[in-house]
């Protein structure tokens, strides 16, 4: 990509389509268009780059027509988690969600059994939506930097779905961000994998290569409502890493030196991807500290410890889906855009995810799980079998089709009372096949090239916490003997022992 672009968006001159300037209007007229019961497909992954004045504009008319006892409700697909002016604010309206949420009142409604939460891969949602698998779309809600003359559109701080939705839905409504950066302008390569059978190999061979168009693009004739807002992406501060997950990093690093040494990875490692969460951020935290030189990233979402990296000169180039950064890491950015452009593309998520590209870069994905058990099941999403958490996100699309896939986590939770090592996980997103290296702050796991019985010893002598590890050998020796040499040993009855105790008791121990 040029480092010479010159942006055609002008902060004073956002809406440049002169047929479409009459189309603005007040995100409460905007939210009289919407009918009850409608479908919304809107941008937004993770706090970025979501609608911020529809949403509540929305919610206030949803709750004035049920208080006149009038029914109404809606579906909000997006392209992952929002903020709490999306998902905080329209939670009591939801009827159903997709594919991934992060807000408070949102898991509360779902763990209520009020919304219908569809938890898919990232990668899936577009495709899927435009095979017709999940149902009409009605209105597309979709935030831009700008709209230029010829009517395309400038993407804002995340790509998502934006495009699937815009080209699915029958009306779309635009919100114009004053906020967001103008130089964003040419930071993102939107590019349609069609349906099969038309479906072609997607021509990505590096992280930084762009294959589409620095816009998306949507039917004037579409567009039914323009909104002028003014206001901040809403993405959390990230905790200062902290002695777990220093450690935790340590191991990870200490891996792939070694990985290096043996010739099985190049010194400049492979793309790496990174989770959500605070460890994830860690773990780029004590890359950025390594001697790793020259390394890429083809990742979902691109967080603070990335942006330091790549402002450190670690790392050379990254492909994401979003910006997910701090409000502190945000206003460093918009200062200083101009020193990433050539280094970040922003990709629409079905490429940024596609197991194709993940398979072809050979990328390496660290991702966090909330338990792991002893032959490496992973649950990313549910506390105690039942509870969902967030959503598994893109996390599967990484694990599965990885060069390594590791997972990470404390090894226990709640102050101890809660062991993240566990005879059988309450609820499996990613199997014991899409998960090479097991990671918490005790050490890591290597269970390439081991059968189950051998990835059960390491997790637990190098994984468990060792309030937890007697108990944990113990399980396996008598699961051995119940099983009687079969292959991956369990007693049927107490694999979730340790789960039942702590609904119990409210400690695993
Ligand atoms: N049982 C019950 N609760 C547990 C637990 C366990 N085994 N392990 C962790 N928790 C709790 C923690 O106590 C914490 O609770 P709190 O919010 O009440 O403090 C919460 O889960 C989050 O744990 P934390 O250690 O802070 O981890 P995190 O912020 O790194 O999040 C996941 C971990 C798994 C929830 C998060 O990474 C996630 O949602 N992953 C799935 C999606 C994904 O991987 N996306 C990336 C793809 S690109």
């Amino acid at each position: 990509m040029s480092t010479t672009f010159t942006p055609s968006l002008t902060h004073d001159n956002r809406i440049q389509h002169a047929g479409l300037r009459q189309k603005v209007m007040s995100a409460e007229a905007a939210a009289a268009l919407i009918p009850a019961g409608a479908v919304l497909g809107m941008s937004g992954f993770t706090g970025s780059g979501y609608p911020k004045a529809l949403p509540q504009a929305l919610a206030q008319r949803i709750e004035a027509e049920r208080a006149a006892g009038r029914a109404f409700d809606v579906g909000v697909w997006t392209g992952a988690s929002t903020a709490p002016e999306l998902d905080g604010a329209l939670a009591p309206a939801m009827r159903q969600r997709l594919p991934y949420q992060s807000d408070p009142a949102v898991r509360r409604q779902i763990n209520a059994g009020a919304i219908n939460y569809i938890d898919m891969h990232l990668s899936h949602v577009a495709p899927m939506a435009q095979a017709g698998f999940l149902g009409r779309m009605d209105v597309a809600v979709i935030e831009v930097a700008g709209i230029l003359a010829d009517g395309r559109l400038v993407p804002t701080t995340s790509l998502g779905n934006n495009q699937a939705w815009l080209d699915m839905a029958d009306k779309v409504i635009l919100e114009v961000n004053a906020w967001q950066s103008v130089a964003l302008e040419g930071m993102h390569d939107v590019y349609r994998v069609a349906l099969p059978p038309a479906r072609e190999p997607i021509p990505l061979t590096a992280p930084g290569q762009s294959i589409g168009t620095m816009y998306m693009e949507c039917d004037p004739d579409k567009i039914i409502a323009i909104i002028e807002t003014d206001a901040t992406d809403r993405n959390s501060p990230f905790k200062a890493p902290d002695a777990d997950s220093q450690r935790i990093a340590a191991h990870i690093i200490d891996f792939l030196q070694n990985e290096v040494k043996h010739g099985r990875l190049p010194a400049n490692l492979l793309p790496l991807q990174s989770g959500v969460g605070n460890i994830a951020n860690a773990v780029l935290a004590g890359l950025n500290e390594s001697h790793f030189e020259g390394l890429t990233a083809y990742t979902e979402v691109l967080q603070d410890g990335m942006l330091r990296m790549i402002e450190s000169g670690k790392l050379t180039f990254a492909s994401a889906t979003a910006l997910s950064l701090s409000p502190e890491a945000t206003e460093f950015f918009n200062k200083n855009i101009e020193k990433f452009r050539g280094r970040v593309l922003l990709r629409p998520q079905d490429v940024s995810n596609h197991p194709e590209v993940i398979r072809r870069l050979g990328v390496l994905a660290m991702n966090a799980m909330i338990e792991a058990d002893i032959y490496g099941n992973i649950n990313s999403t549910h506390v105690m079998g039942s509870a969902m958490m967030n959503g598994i996100g893109g996390s599967g699309d990484f694990a599965r089709n990885a060069y390594i896939s590791f997972f990470m986590s404390p090894s226990v939770a709640k102050g101890g009372a809660i062991s993240c090592i566990v005879p059988m996980v309450s609820h499996t997103d990613h199997t014991e096949h899409d998960v090479q290296v097991l990671v918490t702050e005790q050490g890591l796991a290597d269970l390439r090239g081991l059968a189950p019985v051998q990835r059960a010893k390491l997790i637990i002598e190098k994984c468990a916490h060792p309030d937890y590890r007697d108990a944990l050998r113990d399980y396996l020796k008598d699961a051995q003997k119940v099983a009687n040499g079969q292959h991956t040993p369990h007693i049927m009855g107490e694999s979730l022992a340790w789960h039942r105790r702590f609904l119990q008791s409210g400690s695993m121990k």
